[in-house]
């Protein structure tokens, strides 16, 4: 999802290379060097992940090896090709009982086996001896998805939807973060970096928003507790990310939660706009 919002804004300065899974897959560290030796590459954009937070509880080998092991041997590769990498995180790093915003020195402590192999990715990246960026987003969506728009939406329209209001962080969309990964990126700032929409909402608040924006009852969203679905991952209860880094250091500021949804309907609504 992410991987083609960047395809869609890529900056006019910037050749860029998209390979899908099937062109070229993270396994495969001999013919990704042979693909950057062909093609000039400078600048690596590790998207790529295995995402789906609660099957990964069921298959932590896979979850290691996809978001952690071989995002490292990548990197430490990129170090002999003087190629840079951009290593992509999430907010699930953190314990998520803070009662106020993480900022990037805050200390991680995954709960669940996604985050904890986010968390290997991060520190094989930074320990490869190759320029590198760690950026941390959180609750992507956009177009395309599958995202939590794309899952609540007919249920919405058709009637009642049970929400979880005790899992509080920014929802980002995949078309306002991109332009501003790409300043990140090609900025002369190394390091960690967390780039989110502002402000804070839980999911039902999320939830009821969009049926705002989309005209629908909002009443038909119903407030539930984390618990009560009996998901396998444990979740974050509070993961907003403080995005002052990026503010102070590269000029880079994204739209409200709000604002960045009512845009994201607005687009589904006219793809013109
Ligand atoms: N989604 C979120 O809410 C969220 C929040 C915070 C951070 N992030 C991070 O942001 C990044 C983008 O997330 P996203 O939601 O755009 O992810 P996504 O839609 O799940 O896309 C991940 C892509 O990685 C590919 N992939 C998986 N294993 C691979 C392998 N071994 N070799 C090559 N490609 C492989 C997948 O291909 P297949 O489809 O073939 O499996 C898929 O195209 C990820 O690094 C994620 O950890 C996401």
């Amino acid at each position: 999802m992410l991987g083609r919002a960047l395809r869609r804004h890529f900056p006019p300065a910037v050749r860029i290379d998209a390979p899908t899974r099937a062109d070229l897959p993270l396994e495969d560290v001999a013919q990704i060097e042979e693909h950057w030796r062909e093609r000039d590459i400078t600048h690596v954009l590790l998207v790529a992940a295995w995402t789906r937070v609660d099957d990964c509880e069921s298959d932590p080998e896979r979850a290691f090896l996809t978001n952690g092991i071989l995002p490292g041997r990548i990197a430490r590769r990129a170090a002999h090709h003087d190629v840079s990498v951009t290593f992509l995180s999430t907010d699930y790093v953190f314990p998520g009982t803070a009662g106020s915003p993480y900022r990037e020195s805050d200390p991680a402590a995954p709960a669940g086996i996604y985050g904890r192999s986010k968390w290997m990715g991060e520190s094989e990246v930074r320990a490869a001896g190759t320029k590198h960026r760690v950026v941390r987003t959180a609750g992507l969506y956009g177009q395309g998805g599958p995202d939590f728009l794309a899952a609540i939406l007919p249920r919405l329209e058709a009637g009642e939807v049970r929400v979880v209001d005790d899992q509080v962080l920014a929802p980002t969309w995949v078309d306002a973060l991109a332009p501003a990964l790409w300043s990140v990126v090609l900025g002369n700032e190394p390091g960690t970096f967390h780039l989110t929409c502002g402000g804070e909402v839980s999911w039902f608040g999320f939830a009821r928003a969009i049926a705002e924006l989309r005209g629908l009852p909002v009443e038909r969203v119903v407030p539930i507790a984390t618990r009560e679905l009996g998901r396998p991952a444990p979740r974050p209860a509070y993961s907003v990310l403080d995005n002052q880094r990026a503010e102070v250091l590269l000029g880079v500021t994204l739209p409200s939660w709000r604002d960045a949804l009512a845009s994201y309907l607005a687009s589904m609504e006219d793809p013109s706009v």
